[in-house]
């Protein structure tokens, strides 16, 4: 895979070295070409007209419903439900899912997966269990002993957007069903970045964000087993979710209409699609193994710096597209405003939505450098030698 020429479909690396990919990705021009297409050629309504433009814009959205079928390996696209992002596709889950028992989670939730179970557990009196981790890798014993039947449902995210670990999910949710449990995943970071199959992982719910996939902002989808999102309430009706009303009453569609409430968002939905599309040309193992490869870089220049503490799994393995680093309890936000500042190097710092991980172990936040297939070796000596200059400013 020539990863030389795949820079050249991000524009924006001629101005600056991008390592904020968890929190964003970049857009190739061939995404941002397809979101102009809709705007240009077909800016209709779907879902609703007769006319040749709503026709032609069903079309497009059927097309990137089947492009992320074919990306995440799902059975029918039907399972396939448009929202926001992963925040509110897990939203959809804790407010239209009846759960009668206790909800598992990881150490590690973004607040996306954990704020709205801690106010479902607390509205419903149901009990909640944190696993935690060992050397940053997740406590499988830990979880074999706190599962049992009284758990309803296992809910965890798959790949850490504080340390980029990943869980072992096939076997949390072979786990997880030996027991009756429901299984999700939190999948913002790991559906960008490795193979996803969600027919052998058997995963009941799966959400995802096209922004963190090459994808546009304001579109992700949740994945379900259609017994589950047949029996599944929605917390948003309007138009489009029925098939017919009267004063007072309605008949709802079928899934996934039935979700979908209101005036979609197409051009997103067409970009998610393309990005999708994409994504498969360069092929995941591709693109797990050129994160590698920079993230060794990485690893490797910061271990050798005194005072540089690296979250999460010490093999860089473990988590080959994420960095998440500490200097000397310096201020990370400082760290990370001087490396723009002087270098153009564009990275998080703060708890990055991760906060109760932080409060356990009483570290303020960190620095991270974040990565995707359009990051290369010189990206990667750029922020260690730049790295370097800084930790003699900050002394
Ligand atoms: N969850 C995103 C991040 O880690 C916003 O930056």
């Amino acid at each position: 895979m020539n990863f030389d020429k795949i820079r050249q479909d991000f524009p924006i690396l001629n101005k600056v070295t991008y390592l904020d990919s968890a929190c964003m990705s970049l857009k190739p021009i061939q995404v941002i070409d397809k979101i102009n297409e809709y705007y240009k050629e077909y800016p209709g309504c779907g879902g609703r007209g007769m006319h040749s433009i709503s026709k032609k814009v069903d079309e497009e959205v059927l097309n990137a419903r089947k492009e992320i079928q074919k990306l995440l390996n799902i059975k029918k696209e039907d399972q396939i439900v448009f929202s926001k992002n992963t925040t509110e596709s897990l939203n959809l889950v804790y407010n239209g899912l009846k759960i009668n028992g206790g909800i598992i989670t990881t150490d590690k939730e973004h607040n996306s997966n954990l704020v709205p179970v801690i106010r479902l557990c607390k509205k419903n009196g149901l009990k909640h269990t944190t696993i935690g981790s060992k050397d940053g890798i997740f406590d499988l014993e830990e979880f074999k002993e706190k599962m049992n039947r009284d758990v309803k449902l296992v809910s965890m995210v798959h790949t850490s957007n504080l340390d980029g670990s990943t869980i072992p999910a096939k076997e949390i949710i072979k786990i997880a069903h030996e027991n009756g449990a429901l299984t999700m995943l939190d999948g913002a970071q790991s559906a960008p970045h490795k193979e996803i199959d969600l027919k052998k992982l058997d995963v009941d719910l799966f959400a995802c964000s096209g922004h963190k996939m090459l994808g546009p902002t304001g579109i992700g989808m949740l994945y379900g087993k259609e017994e589950i999102l047949d029996k599944m309430e929605q917390f948003i009706l309007g138009g489009e979710t029925v098939t017919n009303s009267t004063y007072n009453s309605y008949e709802i569609e079928k899934v996934p209409n039935r979700f979908e409430a209101g005036l979609q968002h197409y051009s997103g939905i067409i970009g998610f699609g393309e990005a999708c599309r994409y994504l498969r040309k360069v092929g995941m193992d591709n693109i797990v193994k050129q994160e590698l490869k920079v993230n060794q870089i990485i690893d490797d220049g910061l271990r050798n710096i005194e005072g540089v503490s690296i979250l999460g799994p010490e093999d860089v393995g473990l988590r080959p597209g994420i960095t998440s680093f500490n200097y000397k309890n310096k201020d990370v936000h400082q760290i990370a405003l001087l490396l723009d500042h002087s270098k153009k190097i564009m990275m998080r710092s703060g708890q990055h939505c991760v906060h109760s991980w932080f409060n356990k172990h009483n570290i303020k936040g960190s620095v991270r450098a974040s990565l995707y297939l359009y990051n290369n070796e010189e990206d990667a000596n750029k922020l260690v030698d730049g790295f370097k200059q800084v930790t003699k400013i900050l002394g």
